[in-house]
């Protein structure tokens, strides 16, 4: 990393939210499936609130056709705040204004066709310029005690290089994921050596996924930008974190706390069941439904 990126600190963050989201028809045929609500709040929410959370004011959408829903979410509802003050429903005015904190910038960039993660994170590299980021992908809703991006910031504090979150799969998922493989450096860190885009079980170097959260070194746009097309014909993020690697240190490391594959069916249903039975509200009387359809 050059000497400007090593006295920075991570305050941008990269939302690719625009994929087509075909594992999720006919849900996601005019909808973006990061507006897809777990429990109550949109899954892009719960991302965007993880990168605050961690420090980032610099939100960056990289979007598509359909997501307009998005922009307006973190865009004032000024009718709808009338409306609730008006109504002295306070509470209610609080939970719509939160959503978008006074201190945190929202900025848009269009991928014009879906080319792929690598091709999206590479929309917004004139907004990145030479400062290290994050790359959230909101259908993974990471939940843990302290936020896995937070995890993350502080790991890349202490190593300053790009840090890549990673969990054991099983040996049959292999395909679903980037695959790493590295030298441990403590029970939570990897000095990666390898890293293979969706490989199948016989032929990947651990079973070590990549989850979808990163802190990377902008030299990784350049190696993304020269890569040619990979697994499925896309443009991979994979494959530019594997240029990357020739070049610069790269660490994964092992998040504590659960994520849920929420672009999958599967995924979003057992996020709704789990996050409601955690929800200080709702929790309980869930609870008490969920036990007496007595399964
Ligand atoms: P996915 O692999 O989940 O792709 O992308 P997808 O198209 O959204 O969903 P399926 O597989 O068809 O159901 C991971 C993330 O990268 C974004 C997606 O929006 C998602 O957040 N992405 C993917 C883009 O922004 N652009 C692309 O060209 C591809």
């Amino acid at each position: 990393m050059s000497n400007d990126s090593k006295s920075m600190r991570v305050n941008k963050a990269i939302f690719p939210v625009a994929g087509l989201g075909t594992r999720f028809l006919p849900a996601t045929k005019a909808q973006p499936k990061e507006m897809l609500p777990v429990v109550d709040k949109p899954l892009i929410q719960y991302a965007v609130e993880e990168a605050y959370a961690a420090g980032v004011r610099e939100m960056i959408f990289v979007t598509g056709r359909h997501k307009r829903p998005i922009e307006d979410h973190f865009d004032m509802t000024f009718e709808l705040e009338v409306a609730l003050e008006q109504a002295g429903k306070q509470e209610l005015l609080e939970v719509v204004r939160s959503v978008k904190p006074d201190d945190m910038e929202c900025i848009y960039v269009r991928q014009a066709q879906a080319l792929g993660l690598g091709h999206a994170v590479l929309c917004a590299q004139r907004l990145i310029g030479r400062d290290p980021f994050a790359v959230l992908l909101a259908d993974d809703l990471m939940v843990g005690e302290k936020p896995i991006l937070k995890q993350m910031v502080e790991q890349f504090d202490e190593w300053r290089a790009s840090i890549l979150a990673v969990q054991e799969v099983p040996a049959e998922h292999t395909r679903r994921y980037g695959i790493v493989a590295g030298t441990a450096v403590n029970d939570k860190m990897m000095d990666v050596t390898r890293i293979v885009e969706k490989p199948a079980p016989e032929v990947a170097p651990s079973r070590l996924g990549v989850a979808g959260r990163y802190i990377l070194t902008p030299g990784v746009l350049d190696e993304i930008r020269n890569q040619p097309r990979g697994v499925g014909g896309e443009i991979q993020l994979t494959d530019g974190i594997a240029g990357l690697l020739r070049r610069e240190k790269v660490f994964a490391y092992t998040y504590e706390g659960k994520r849920y594959d929420c672009g999958s069916k599967e995924g979003f249903l057992q996020a709704n069941v789990e996050l409601a039975l955690a929800h200080p509200q709702l929790g309980p009387g869930f609870r008490d439904y969920l036990q007496g359809l007595k399964l």
